[in-house]
């Protein structure tokens, strides 16, 4: 490890709240008692639990479980949850994602960043969020509506009670049928025109997978809902974000470009282990439990809500090497730790998009960074409670041609 001082800090999503000791802590949150875990050893450990852990991030609470809905990939388990990743594993793949969706993805940014060279610069926020939109939307098959609408849609299930703490009845209630609305207008707008079309003519995407598997209508419409807000929340978040690092950096920029695929989502890879875009991982302990790393062990009685804190677990020492909180793109990391940390997750949830996301993000920035990219106008960074990740807006930036960059 290396004794000479660390840079500054270089992190631009950071909370004032954010601590990387004590590596796990009890906390009381209203009246929940909370177990907050920042060591990255005992959350990968926490995270690969095979059983005795559920969901309670993303709205995990205002999701009712009757018979009458299957849970979606996120919030299930067991074998019914392993059975739903086998079977949409295929369109995530590597070779799904370089043979089958990259000519979509390259006409896609083609089509936004011309349009925006043509003003001479826009919203990067904007402009992320219609590529990650359109990405997931052609993935999982929401084609036959209004893209427009359908982005105001997805925006809506954003935009509801936070998700930590325990909930009192009554906005639970309330919540629980402002998303059930949200849900039939997807439903009815969306996915119901994209059923009847594949039934009609199967396609090679998501939901005509679905109806070919015999899903019944609302379970497809909430594994639809999944996969979108899962794909397009997240990616919309961190391609302006490593834009970002990359205009401050030219050093590192002109490397990026310079690179093969493989050192080029290294490099985007250590942005997000440095700005990993979902901050915090909720589970509920179904069952009492005694979780167990290297030297530390800790038990766990059911109820307890865990909170696996990624900004820290993403910059503990132990697992990312020194100087944690700088972009390093050689740094030196411990045994069988991924170079973007967690930020993908670990374990049974883990993240299928991760390829994809990385993938459609270094597509997008080497097609703006084919001009001169200026920031106009550093983004907004707010926080969004519900999905607990930072949020950009208003991100101004200028297009230069290259050739009158000089
Ligand atoms: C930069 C972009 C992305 C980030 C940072 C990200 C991050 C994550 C994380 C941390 C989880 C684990 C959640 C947990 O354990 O509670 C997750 C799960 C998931 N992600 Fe992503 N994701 C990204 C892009 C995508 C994309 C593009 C898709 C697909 C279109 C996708 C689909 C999913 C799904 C379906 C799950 C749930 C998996 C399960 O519960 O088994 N993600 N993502």
């Amino acid at each position: 490890m290396s004794t000479s001082p660390c840079p500054a800090d270089q992190r631009k999503a950071r909370r004032e709240a954010d601590r990387n000791h004590p590596a796990y802590e009890w906390e009381l949150r209203g009246t929940q008692r909370v177990l907050v875990i920042r060591d990255f050893g005992l959350g990968h450990a926490f995270l690969r639990l095979p059983e005795g852990t559920r969901q309670a991030g993303f709205g995990a609470q205002f999701t009712p479980r009757t018979r009458f809905m299957n849970p979606p990939t996120l919030f299930n388990d067991g074998p019914a949850h392993r059975e739903q990743r086998r079977a949409a594993a295929r369109f995530f793949t590597p070779r799904a994602v370089t043979r089958t969706h990259e000519p979509m993805m390259v006409d896609l940014a083609d089509e936004l960043v011309t349009t925006m060279e043509r003003q001479g610069g826009g919203d990067l926020a904007l402009l992320s969020f219609r590529m990650a939109m359109a990405v997931v939307a052609a993935i999982v098959g929401l084609t036959e509506s209004d893209p427009r609408g359908l982005e105001s849609r997805l925006e809506g299930f954003f935009e509801t009670a936070p998700a930590v703490g325990k909930v009192p009845l009554r906005t639970m209630v309330r919540e629980t049928a402002i998303a059930q609305g949200r849900v039939l207008r997807f439903y009815v707008r969306d996915v119901r025109p994209a059923i009847r079309a594949r039934r009609a003519e199967p396609r090679d995407d998501v939901i005509s997978h679905l109806v070919a598997a015999g899903m019944r209508p609302q379970d497809i419409v909430i594994e639809a809902l999944t996969y979108a807000a899962a794909g397009m929340v997240t990616t919309r978040q961190f391609i302006p974000m490593a834009l970002w690092h990359l205009v401050e950096q030219p050093a590192l920029r002109e490397r990026y470009l310079a690179a093969g695929t493989d050192e080029r989502l290294r490099i985007l890879a250590e942005i997000i282990r440095l700005e990993t875009v979902a901050g915090n991982l909720l589970r509920t302990v179904t069952h009492p439990l005694r979780l167990e790393h290297g030297e530390r062990a800790v038990d766990i009685p059911a109820g307890t809500l865990v909170d696996v804190a990624l900004r820290a677990t993403n910059t503990d020492e132990a697992a990312v090497g020194s100087c944690p909180f700088t972009l390093d793109t050689e740094r030196t990391l411990a045994p069988k730790i991924p170079p973007a940390g967690m930020a993908f997750g670990a374990g049974a949830h883990s993240c299928p998009g991760e390829y994809l996301a990385m993938h459609e993000t270094d597509i997008l920035l080497r097609r703006l960074f084919r001009n001169e990219v200026t920031i106009e106008r550093e983004p907004d960074l707010a926080w969004n409670d519900l999905v607990l990740a930072y949020d950009l807006s208003d991100f101004r930036i200028r297009l230069t041609p290259p050739q009158s960059s000089s």
